[in-house]
């Protein structure tokens, strides 16, 4: 068993650096921490960066999760060619690159590139927020997948990974620590990247963005709402290049994981997305950019 220890980062293909960045800063609120060579970074905690573009075609490159140690690195390896996988080792200059000492890369059944890391840089110092949205870390991340049941079949063979509720076959909402989920697949007829989340300290975070977000005109793809399933009020919005990003606060803590029954909610009952009924929609996706090589 493959044992995630947190999610890692998000690197994104941008056609339009520079946009990229200062929405990432002056909109979300990051703090840009590195910007060379095509590779611009930023974060939201002590994580080294939670955010890397990459300048390039526009489309997600990968998300990474954390593991313990070299060890569970190596065991990775073993256990995912076990199950046919096919596993790309990175080299040391991938492993700068990312901020972490190693790494390695895989496909999921539908086309996800993922990253297993080791010894993601920490950075101690306070972070210097863009702008004060409340953020207080990077919350969790959402893949696609045309079918969803398959997708966790994938997680939950190979990884530390448990349901934490479905809804529909529109969505799996996982966990692999106490937080209803840092992991998530919905239903997209093809891989990618449907969004990454903020926590923010208080609901009054999350409405003081909805107006700010709205005053300069950014596109507000779902909410303010509450989600039934984690109990986090959420707000979604397109950044460039289609790449969502969603603030929410109060998201559900699984304190007994043993005693948890995975809940069934229907996706068109009218507060199945949202307790509030508010509109709701499917945010869109970051495309999966061509895997197949760690770049
Ligand atoms: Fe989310």
């Amino acid at each position: 068993m493959i044992e995630l220890q947190d999610i890692a980062y998000v690197r994104s293909g941008s056609a339009d650096l520079a946009a990229a960045v200062d929405f990432a800063v002056n909109v979300v609120g990051l703090e840009l921490v590195g910007n060379a060579d095509g590779h611009a970074y930023l974060r939201a905690d002590a994580r080294h960066h939670c955010l890397e573009f990459v300048e390039g075609a526009s489309g997600v490159l990968s998300t990474g999760f954390s593991l313990l140690d070299d060890t569970a690195l190596a065991h990775a390896e073993r256990d995912l060619e076990a199950a046919g996988v096919p596993v790309v080792r990175g080299d040391r200059e991938g492993a700068r690159e990312r901020g972490v000492r190693d790494f390695l890369a895989f496909e999921d059944p539908f086309g996800n590139v993922v990253e297993l890391v080791v010894d993601q840089i920490r950075s101690p110092g306070p972070v210097r927020f863009g702008r004060p949205a409340g953020i207080t870390e990077f919350g969790h991340l959402c893949l696609d997948a045309p079918d969803v049941r398959e997708a966790y079949r994938f997680w939950s063979s190979l990884f530390n990974v448990r349901v934490s509720d479905w809804i529909g076959d529109w969505a799996c909402l996982m966990r692999f620590d106490p937080v209803h989920h840092k992991l998530a697949v919905f239903k997209s007829s093809r891989p990618g990247l449907c969004h990454m989340n903020f926590q923010v300290e208080s609901i009054d975070d999350v409405m003081r963005s909805w107006h700010f977000l709205r005053e300069r005109g950014v596109e507000i793809e779902m909410g303010p709402g509450r989600h039934p399933q984690s109990t986090a009020i959420f707000l979604y919005f397109k950044g460039p290049e289609g790449l969502t990003y969603e603030y929410s606060y109060g998201v559900r803590r699984i304190a007994d994981d043993e005693e948890w029954r995975p809940r069934y909610f229907d996706p068109d009952a009218p507060d199945a997305i949202d307790l509030w009924r508010g509109t709701t929609a499917r945010v869109s996706s970051q495309p999966q950019l061509p895997g197949g090589t760690v770049r």
